[in-house]
């Protein structure tokens, strides 16, 4: 499973990328707004995240219609080659992405909760598919299982040909709240997941490993007094 940061913030991606793990980072509307960005900077500010990733960068599109969605993705496309345009699941996202997708621009269906969801924006050429787990879960569903089933009807058939060059579809598990979640994401087979930087910084703590650490160092003092 590879790590994207699910952030809009640079300095957040730029720790990130430091650790030497990041494969992409996921953006969208909302993380944007958190940051206190503004709408003259955001090319600008996607251009500046390009930059720091070795990876794709999900930048969302907000048009309604895909005649709006495909204006809005042929102009995030200019900024930078490894942008991928992240377009909600519907009747609107589904024709814009078969349009990029035949363009050569790399789409990342987002807002996905179910199955059918899934196989529709695979069947229109997405290269990547965003079912979002943490959200799923605030409504009393299961939010795993649903990836789950997802990784598993997608790799029921050979999406060769029906996005962009050769490339399978990849599953991004999304709106990822826990350490736990990172964990089950990687059980079930999801190709990619994408943490917010806390979780992601969490993942790497352990108090087992902390204590450990604490003896090795008190051990090895020892050794340097003897
Ligand atoms: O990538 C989508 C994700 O950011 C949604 O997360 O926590 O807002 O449900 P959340």
């Amino acid at each position: 499973m590879k790590f994207f940061i699910d952030t809009a913030d640079l300095a957040e991606i730029e720790e990130a990328a430091s650790w030497g793990v990041l494969a992409g980072v996921t953006t969208n509307p909302s993380l944007y707004a958190r940051i206190g960005g503004k709408l003259a900077d955001f090319p600008e500010h996607i251009k500046r995240i390009c930059a720091l990733v070795n990876g794709s960068v999900s930048a969302e599109v907000v048009g309604q219609t895909a005649d709006e969605m495909v204006r809005e993705a042929q102009e995030l496309a200019s900024i930078a080659a490894n942008i991928v345009i992240k377009i909600p699941v519907g009747i609107e996202g589904l024709a814009a992405t078969s349009a990029l997708t035949k363009a050569g621009i790399p789409v990342n269906m987002t807002l996905v909760f179910s199955v059918p969801q899934a196989i529709l924006a695979a069947r229109a050429g997405a290269r990547y598919i965003s079912p979002f787990i943490g959200r799923f879960d605030d409504i009393g569903e299961d939010g795993i299982s649903q990836v789950a089933d997802i990784v598993n009807a997608i790799g029921n058939y050979d999406w060769r040909g029906a996005g962009i060059g050769m490339e399978e579809p990849e599953i991004i598990a999304a709106s990822i709240r826990s350490v736990n979640h990172v964990a089950q994401a990687a059980l079930i087979g999801a190709d990619i997941a994408t943490v917010p930087f806390a979780v992601l910084r969490s993942c790497l703590s352990h108090p087992l490993t902390d204590r450990g650490l604490e003896a090795f160092i008190k051990d090895w003092e020892k050794v340097l007094q003897a």
